[in-house]
């Protein structure tokens, strides 16, 4: 009976706000952030895959479900809804403890040790499975833009083999897609087999995340400076998009408003949720911040509003122009300019998505690393590997870590399940952070808070529901997904069993 009170002691060990400071205070990371910064570290985690490829599926539909139409703007909303409940407890938490590590952190301060192991995995969900998402839809935009230079690139490059700019799962899908047998021998497909197994490996995904991991052991000012020039391109693409596409809307292509009724609503705001995903990246910086306090509310906030502006005006120019059967679910923004036969600004729309797709890339590394760093700062996982590089003062070899993964898993997960995967673990934290202001709220009462959630406890608790009943709707789907969630869980569990409780007890003998 002692050896479990024990054992439940130990799971519920919190650590204290004050404590999660000080040591945050001594991490060594360089404090060079500014709030145009962080907006820029927002935006740049926002606005990619969402607004220029998955917009496409939300207003159309998939086989998974019926599509908005025009009301995909009210889809958005209800989006924008959503991640505002949880923006706003982000808000609150991140500047009450600015330090490394999210939601990782603020749950270790609220629900104890086996908590806070479970959220810092849920969150690798989030950033490295997200980007595996990314990675794969940047190689998509990469090809459309290789093509557009075929007449001086040589034809390997333009049409180079599937094998080569695809995962292992997509390849094997498109072969049955066009009924081709794997062991074909046709010039696109020339699969190298290793032990009677074909073999795909993604290579323009691999080299973007190595170029991207080599920049971000370099120093998070120079990387910060790279994402500043994508967000600059992709913000001027989505804008201009937004400026000439308005003098093309033809009000009869909005209706009807919503084809598909509440359901379409429904299901493209799920879909659509995907774009919103990001702004809780910016609490990740939150130790390399210069004004923490006042400047990590203002940019969540501000890059959530900011976006769903940006988003509403697209979707309303985009389902203005091309009629709603005519919407192309791979690249919706670089067709309806085709659709105008404005082909030249078809191929620079494609380039304002891979620039939104790179600092996609860029930040979501950068909030994976500082999430480890934070995890294995607190002893989960090996401290060895929260060196600091002596020049460059970035945890290389967890920025090492987060980059591997990402190109290991990218050689055999597709899209699809990466997406899905990532807003399973988006939703959790979501509600993690939610739950986290009701408890310290009660904990904390007296502990300053340089933001406040209005309307506490009701804003956190629509915050937990909404997330909860966009979760529900993938489970009661049986997707397959929800299945992957609950074996991602399950490693999270063995790891913490077998790993992280014996190294945490070594730490509390002192022996750490
Ligand atoms: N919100 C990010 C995107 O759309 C994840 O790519």
């Amino acid at each position: 009976m002692k050896k479990i009170q024990i054992l439940f002691n130990n799971l519920l060990k919190c650590k204290s706000p004050q404590e999660l400071i000080d040591e945050g205070s001594q991490s060594g990371l360089k404090k060079t952030l500014n709030v145009f910064d962080l907006i820029i570290i927002g935006i740049g985690a926002v606005v990619g895959t969402g607004i220029f490829t998955i917009i496409g599926s939300a207003i159309v539909g998939s086989s998974d479900g019926a599509g908005a139409g025009a009301a995909i703007v009210v889809s958005m909303i209800l989006a924008a809804i959503a991640s505002l409940f949880s923006a706003l407890s982000y808000s609150e938490i991140a500047a009450m403890i600015p330090v490394a590590g999210s939601a990782y952190t603020y749950t270790y301060a609220t629900m104890g040790e086996f908590m806070a192991w479970m959220v810092g995995w849920i969150l690798m969900l989030e950033y490295a499975i997200g980007n595996i998402t990314v990675a794969s839809a940047w190689t998509g935009y990469f090809v459309q833009l290789l093509k557009g230079f075929k007449h001086i690139l040589p034809d390997f490059v333009v049409n180079c083999p599937l094998w080569l700019r695809n995962d292992y799962r997509t390849m094997y899908e498109i072969c049955a897609r066009n009924g081709w047998d794997v062991h074909d021998k046709m010039p696109f497909l020339q699969l190298p087999f290793g032990l009677e197994i074909p073999f795909a490996i993604n290579i323009p995904a691999i080299t973007i995340v190595l170029i991207l991991t080599l920049l971000l052991i370099k120093g998070i000012k120079e990387s910060t400076k790279v994402a500043t020039i994508m967000v600059g391109v992709n913000m001027f693409i989505i804008l201009s998009f937004i400026l000439v596409g308005a003098f093309y809307v033809k009000p009869e292509n909005w209706m009807p408003f919503a084809p598909n009724g509440i359901e379409g609503i429904f299901t493209g705001a799920f879909v659509i949720f995907f774009a919103y995903i990001g702004f809780d990246a910016i609490s990740t910086a939150a130790e390399e911040t210069k004004n923490p306090q006042r400047d990590l509310p203002i940019a969540i906030l501000g890059t959530l509003v900011l976006c769903t502006i940006l988003y509403i005006m697209a979707a309303l120019v985009l389902t203005g122009v091309v009629p709603f059967s005519a919407i192309d679910t791979q690249a919706p923004l670089a067709h309806a300019m085709r659709y105008l036969n404005i082909n030249w600004y078809a191929g620079l729309i494609s380039v304002g998505a891979l620039c939104a797709l790179t600092s996609v890339l860029l930040i979501y590394q950068l909030g994976t690393t500082r999430i480890l760093f934070a995890m294995s700062r607190d002893n989960f996982l090996p401290k060895k590997l929260n060196a600091i590089h002596p020049k460059f003062k970035t945890p290389h070899l967890l920025t090492w870590v987060s980059g591997l993964v990402v190109i290991i898993c990218a050689l055999f997960m597709d899209l699809n399940i990466s997406a899905e995967l990532c807003n399973f673990g988006t939703f959790t934290s979501f509600i993690i952070i939610c739950i986290a202001v009701l408890i310290l709220r009660k904990t904390e009462p007296d502990r300053e808070r340089p933001f406040k959630v209005p309307f506490c406890p009701w804003f956190p608790i629509l915050g937990i529901l909404t997330c909860l009943s966009l979760m529900y709707c993938k489970f009661s789907a049986k997707a397959t997904s929800a299945v992957y969630f609950i074996i991602w869980l399950a490693v999270g569990l063995l790891i913490y069993a077998f790993y992280s409780y014996k190294q945490k007890r070594k730490e509390d003998s002192g022996l750490l």
